[in-house]
């Protein structure tokens, strides 16, 4: 990899660790003992067991940072840097045999992402930024898309969940958009990769409604490294505390956000 500081190191090593058994739960999904986490939401053994080894590969190399990670909440540590992990984004792609989620790991230094990893073990697309050294696909370097006009762009989102709170205002959302956007919508069902994506320039905007910090954090600092723009869908930078996130290619920012007020 183009990247190579420790601290990508330690991320990598964990990926690539958990991607293994990933790889091979997915071959035999019929087997999986599948639970109920809560309506909808889904939450296999392998995306207990991928957290367990990321955890553990990042605790062994660095024991006295914090971790937020989405099954098993926060451990508290050093303030000052923070593991912030999704073990599989895009569970119910993977529940059903779609072969699109990704491992996503960011690194938080003082609240700011410094680093991240979104890895689709499937196609074995690593994506990776680190704060000031770009963003990488595989060994690529990657950037944002130069379209300019919504007209002609490709968008993606993600949800409603079918009991969301502000279901209609997406579905409003939704509406609006399709009567801009000349090719359809899309929405493919890891959040994670959808970032990637407008990264890499594959899509020009990304929106949605309630994500998780787990399910962005890597996508930042991928997005910014490869000069794409954040903001939550008012236009403003409260997009981690208000759930709701606008990514672009940065030609298409203010267009977007129009659309959404
Ligand atoms: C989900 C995916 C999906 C998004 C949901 C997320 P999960 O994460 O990112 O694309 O629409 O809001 O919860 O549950 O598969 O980790
Ligand atoms: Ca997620
Ligand atoms: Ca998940």
């Amino acid at each position: 990899m183009k990247l190579s500081s420790p601290h990508f190191n330690v991320m990598y090593k964990a990926c690539r660790k958990a991607a293994k058994n990933i790889i091979r739960n997915f071959g035999e999904i019929e087997n999986l003992q599948v639970s109920l986490k809560g309506p909808g939401d889904f939450v296999t053994a392998s995306d207990k067991k991928a957290e367990k080894i990321i955890i553990e590969e990042l605790q062994n190399a660095r024991p006295d940072y914090s971790i937020l990670s989405e099954e098993i909440g926060e451990i508290k540590n050093d303030a000052s840097f923070k593991w912030i992990i999704d073990p599989i984004d895009g569970t119910s792609n993977f529940l059903h045999g779609i072969p699109h989620f990704a491992i996503s790991i960011g690194l938080e230094h003082n609240k700011e992402i410094i680093c991240g990893i979104i890895y689709d073990p499937i196609k074995d697309e690593m994506f990776a930024a680190e704060k000031g050294k770009g963003s990488y696909l595989n060994n690529q370097r990657i950037r944002v898309s130069s379209r300019y006009k919504l007209k002609d762009s490709i968008i993606f989102t993600g949800g409603p969940r079918f009991n969301a709170k502000d279901k209609d205002a997406s579905l409003k959302e939704y509406m609006k958009f399709s009567s801009i956007v000349t090719i359809p919508i899309r929405k493919l069902g890891s959040a994670s990769l959808d970032m990637a994506y407008v990264a890499s320039g594959r899509c020009d905007g990304f929106w949605q409604r309630n994500l998780n910090y787990w399910d962005i954090a890597a996508g930042i600092i991928i997005v910014k490294e490869a000069g794409g723009f954040i903001t939550d869908t008012k236009g403003g930078n409260k997009y981690i505390e208000d759930k709701n996130i606008l990514v672009t290619n940065s030609k298409i920012s203010d267009e977007m956000i129009e659309v959404l007020r």
